[in-house]
């Protein structure tokens, strides 16, 4: 009985040594080089071709390379089985990191000030403290809650946003439909952890941005999105920043990807753009990860976790 690998842009050297690590604890597949469908139990997948998953008889579960699973949940021909997103804390570590990295780099005027160095200008500007600044992050599950405690614990006016709410140290909560538009009215930083769904596709565009606050400590509105390209209209997020809406942008994800050379994204001076690699799931966690939650299921103590299909998260 095997575990299947069907995981698109990976970079196969930094792979090898954790696939072959793994293949000393179970016997391993990689697709799409497998001579026996029905010795497939379980499958570690990353943006699998639609109807790959069909046809593996004795297939118990399937684990999402990532955090997201909008690359596997939209498949007609998705097994019955349970779908297991990855959480791990290295991802999680990366992931706040990224966050309190470009909270940080607009906080601090980063753009303003790499402009002033191209032009050799020395003026120091109006500079507030984080306890002068509100930051919301959107999305409050294992990724945003963690972001949002550390941002609350360096001194920003920290307020999450989820379906559900939360209790996070030092962060005021929002939920729903019915919060959204308070949430996001004391929000001068808005930072975006959210899952794409059908709920949360195209939220990120020019309405949104106007109902953030606009009496902010910083000088304008900013945005930080590494949660999907989806989640963002890039046509509304440039026009914002050109009628001065929006103040600045930090962008992980985008509608495609990887970002084609012709978006006007790359050159804008108020956008910093980063490859979709806020937190990126090194092979050794999720390895780990997974044979930890096989062992749970075959003990009969079932899986951690597991996606609502219909929800799409
Ligand atoms: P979780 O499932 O733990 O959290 C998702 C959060 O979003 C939950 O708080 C959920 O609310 C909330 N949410 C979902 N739909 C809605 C909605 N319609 N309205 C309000 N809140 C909503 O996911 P993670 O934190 O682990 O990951 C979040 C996303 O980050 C992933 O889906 C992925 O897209 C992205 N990601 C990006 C990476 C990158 O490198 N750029 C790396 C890893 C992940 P509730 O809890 O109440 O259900
Ligand atoms: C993820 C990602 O979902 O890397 O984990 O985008």
């Amino acid at each position: 009985m095997a575990i299947l690998l069907l995981i698109s842009d990976i970079v196969p050297e930094e792979w090898d040594d954790a696939i072959a690590r793994l293949a000393g604890q179970r016997k391993v597949r990689v697709w799409p080089y497998l001579d026996d469908p029905a010795e497939i139990e379980y499958a570690i997948v990353w943006k699998p071709p639609r109807g790959a998953l069909k046809g593996f008889a004795n297939l118990k579960a399937v684990f999402s390379m990532g955090a997201g699973v909008d690359h596997l949940v939209g498949d007609p021909d998705l097994p019955d089985v349970p779908i297991v997103r990855f959480v791990a804390d290295d991802l999680t570590e990366q992931m706040s990191e990224y966050v309190l990295h470009h909270v940080l780099l607009h906080h601090r005027r980063h753009l303003d000030y790499a402009a002033q160095q191209a032009r050799k200008e020395w003026r120091p500007l109006p500079q507030p403290t984080a306890r002068e600044v509100r930051v919301g992050v959107m999305g409050c599950g294992v990724l945003g809650s963690a972001a949002a405690a550390k941002l609350a614990a360096i001194g920003f006016q920290t307020r999450g946003w989820s379906r559900t709410r939360k209790d996070i140290p030092g962060v005021t909560t929002y939920a729903g439909s019915d919060e959204f538009l308070p949430f996001l009215g004391g929000t001068d930083i808005l930072v975006c952890l959210l899952p794409l769904t059908p709920q949360t596709r195209g939220l990120l565009g020019g309405k949104l941005i106007a109902a953030m606050a606009s009496d902010g400590a910083l000088p304008g509105r900013v945005v930080i999105n590494a949660g999907r390209g989806g989640l963002q209209n890039e046509a509304e997020i440039l026009a914002a920043l050109e009628d001065g809406t929006l103040w600045a942008v930090s962008l992980d994800v985008f509608e495609t990807e990887p970002l084609p050379e012709s978006s006007p994204l790359w050159t804008h001076p108020r956008v910093v753009i980063t490859p979709h690699n806020a937190a990126v799931s090194r092979p050794q966690p999720l390895f780990d990860y997974v044979l930890q939650q096989i062992a749970q299921f075959e003990r009969g103590e079932g899986l951690n976790n597991v996606v609502d299909v219909q929800r799409g998260y």
